[in-house]
C-alpha cells in the first residue's frame, strides 16, 4: 500500500491573503487620521537571523502601505539607553507600535524592556497586561506566532471546538498563549515539554498537534495520530555538505518526510508558520493604530 500524502498547508500563500485584507483599513486609517499606522522596530547587536527577520518585517511593513520606523542600535548598548528609546517612542503619538527583536544582549534583561513598552503599542502582545487579558478572554494585542498557528488552522478545519490539541513546548511567545487561544475555540488542549514523561503517547493523541520546541527534525511519525493536523513552528538552521561548505538548510521540529505519511494537513518549513507570523504582525499593527486612534476597522 503507497503510503498517503499529507496535504500541505500554505502559509505563504494565506499570509499573501491576511496582508491584502489588510489594505482597506489601512487605506481607512491613512484617511482618518492623515497618516498610515506605523512600526518602529529597534534591533540591537548583529545576530544573524535577527537580522533576517527585522529586514523581512520593514520590507512587508512597507510593502502594504504603512510606514516603519527601524532603530539599528550596537550590541554594547545598555538598558539605560534602550529603555530610554521605547520611552521615547511611547511618547511619540506617530507610533502605533513597538516591537523590540528578541534575543536582546546578555547584559540587558529582555523581561524589563518588554514591559516598558505601552501595552497599547505592544504588537508583539508580550506584555503581562496584554497575556493577561488573552489568559482571561479580553480584548488585547495578541503575540504573532500564536495568531498565525490559530488563523490556519481555522483555515484549514473550521470549527475546532472539541478536538484535541497537543503542544510541544510553554514558552511565553509560543506555547502558552498557544494554549490560551485554542481553549477560547473550545478545544482540549495538553501542553507537553521537556519533563513530560512519555511525550509520543500524548502527542499521538492529539488531532492537532503543534511542535514549538527549537529541535530539528524531533517529531518523528511515530507521535502522530493518523489523519491529524500537524503545525510546525520551529526553523532550524541545519549543516547542509551537500549545498557546498558551510552552506545550510532550515528545517522544522517536525520530520517532515516521516510525517507527512501519517498526518493528514501539515505546514512546511519554510513556507508554512513563518509567513503568518510577520503577516499577523501587520495586522497587530493596524488593530493597535486604530485602537489608538479610536477609528472603526474591519479586523475584529
Ligand atoms: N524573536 C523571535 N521571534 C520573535 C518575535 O515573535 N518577536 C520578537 N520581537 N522577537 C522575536
Amino acid at each position: 500500500m503507497t503510503p498517503n500524502k499529507a496535504k500541505l498547508i500554505d502559509g505563504k500563500d494565506f499570509s499573501n491573503q491576511l496582508i491584502r485584507s489588510l489594505i482597506p483599513d489601512i487605506k481607512t486609517i491613512l484617511k482618518i487620521i492623515g497618516r498610515p499606522p506605523t512600526l518602529a522596530v529597534i534591533l540591537v547587536g548583529e545576530d544573524g537571523a535577527s537580522q533576517v527577520y527585522v529586514r523581512n518585517k520593514v520590507k512587508q511593513t512597507e510593502a502594504a502601505g504603512m510606514v516603519s520606523v527601524e532603530h539599528r542600535l550596537s550590541d554594547q548598548t545598555d538598558e539605560e539607553t534602550l529603555l530610554s528609546l521605547v520611552e521615547t517612542l511611547n511618547n511619540d503619538d506617530d507610533i502605533d507600535g513597538i516591537l523590540v527583536q528578541l534575543p536582546l544582549p546578555k547584559h540587558i534583561n529582555e523581561h524589563s524592556v518588554i514591559q516598558a513598552i505601552n501595552p497599547d503599542k505592544d504588537v508583539d502582545g508580550f506584555h503581562v497586561i496584554n497575556a493577561g487579558k488573552l489568559a482571561t478572554g479580553q480584548k488585547g494585542l495578541v503575540p504573532c506566532t500564536p495568531l498565525g498557528c490559530l488563523l490556519l488552522l481555522r483555515d484549514t478545519l473550521g470549527d475546532l471546538s472539541g478536538l484535541h490539541a497537543v503542544i510541544i513546548g510553554r514558552s511565553n511567545i509560543v506555547g502558552k498563549p498557544l494554549g490560551q487561544l485554542l481553549l477560547a475555540e473550545n478545544a482540549s488542549v495538553t501542553i507537553v515539554h521537556s519533563k513530560t514523561k512519555n511525550i509520543e503517547k500524548l502527542t499521538s493523541q492529539a488531532d492537532i498537534l503543534i511542535a514549538a520546541v527549537g529541535r530539528s527534525e524531533m517529531v518523528k511519525s511515530s507521535w502522530i495520530k493518523p489523519g491529524a493536523c500537524v503545525i510546525d513552528v520551529g526553523i532550524n538552521r541545519i549543516t547542509a555538505p551537500e549545498k557546498g561548505d558551510g552552506k545550510y538548510r532550515l528545517v522544522g521540529d517536525v520530520d517532515f518526510a516521516e510525517a507527512s505519511t501519517t498526518a493528514h494537513f501539515i505546514t512546511p518549513v519554510p513556507g508554512g508558520v513563518g509567513p503568518m507570523t510577520i503577516a499577523c504582525l501587520l495586522r497587530n499593527t493596524v488593530v493597535a493604530a486604530a485602537m489608538r486612534k479610536g477609528v472603526e476597522i474591519s479586523i475584529k
